[in-house]
């Protein structure tokens, strides 16, 4: 009998030292770590807008019918990457995410006008300039909204 329990212990032991020697192994290894959904690289493309666009201001900004004109084109055109509350989708990144809301009026126009087309952003300069701007003040507005904690996005 005694000789088992000293058995079990010196094996209890050296479970106890591979355990040690296997966690020591493992973190070697780089973690393995959830990887985000959208890169925040994703958005770098909006710094890019050379001051001058960035700097432009929105002519529609004061209309009042911008923003529901937008939403129009908005469904029309990029709802089907962007998801059609503009909370992401299978091919386009989420627009109510900061990166996005913080850029300037100039700079979403901007990059409406030039796109992003080696990552799969088309080129949006065939739509009026006045359109590309309702596109603007949508966008910008779901901002205001996700503020004041209206409106969940819906799922796509
Ligand atoms: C074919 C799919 C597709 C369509 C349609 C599309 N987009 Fe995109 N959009 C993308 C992808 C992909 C990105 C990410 C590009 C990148 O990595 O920079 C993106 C990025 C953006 C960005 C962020 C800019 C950035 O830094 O990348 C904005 C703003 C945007 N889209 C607005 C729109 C608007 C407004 C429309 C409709 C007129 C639209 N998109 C239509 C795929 C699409």
């Amino acid at each position: 009998m005694k000789a088992a329990a000293a058995a079990l212990a010196v094996s209890a032991s050296f479970l106890a030292v591979s355990v040690v020697l296997a966690q020591t192994r493992s973190s070697d290894k780089p973690p393995v770590g959830a990887a985000p959904k959208y890169d925040p690289a994703i958005y770098a493309e909006l710094q890019k807008a050379p001051e001058k666009a960035r700097n432009r201001a929105n002519p529609l900004q004061n209309d009042a019918d911008a923003v529901a004109a937008g939403a129009i084109l908005f469904e029309q055109h990029c709802a089907e990457c962007h998801g059609d509350a503009a909370q992401g989708g299978k091919k386009g990144p989420n627009l109510r995410a900061v990166e996005v809301q913080g850029a300037t009026p100039g700079a979403i126009f901007w990059i409406l006008t030039n796109g992003v087309v080696r990552k799969g952003m088309p080129v949006w300069s065939k739509l009026p300039e006045p359109q590309r701007w309702q596109l603007v003040r949508y966008i910008k507005s779901l901002g205001e909204a996700a503020r004041v904690g209206e409106s969940p996005a819906p799922k796509p």
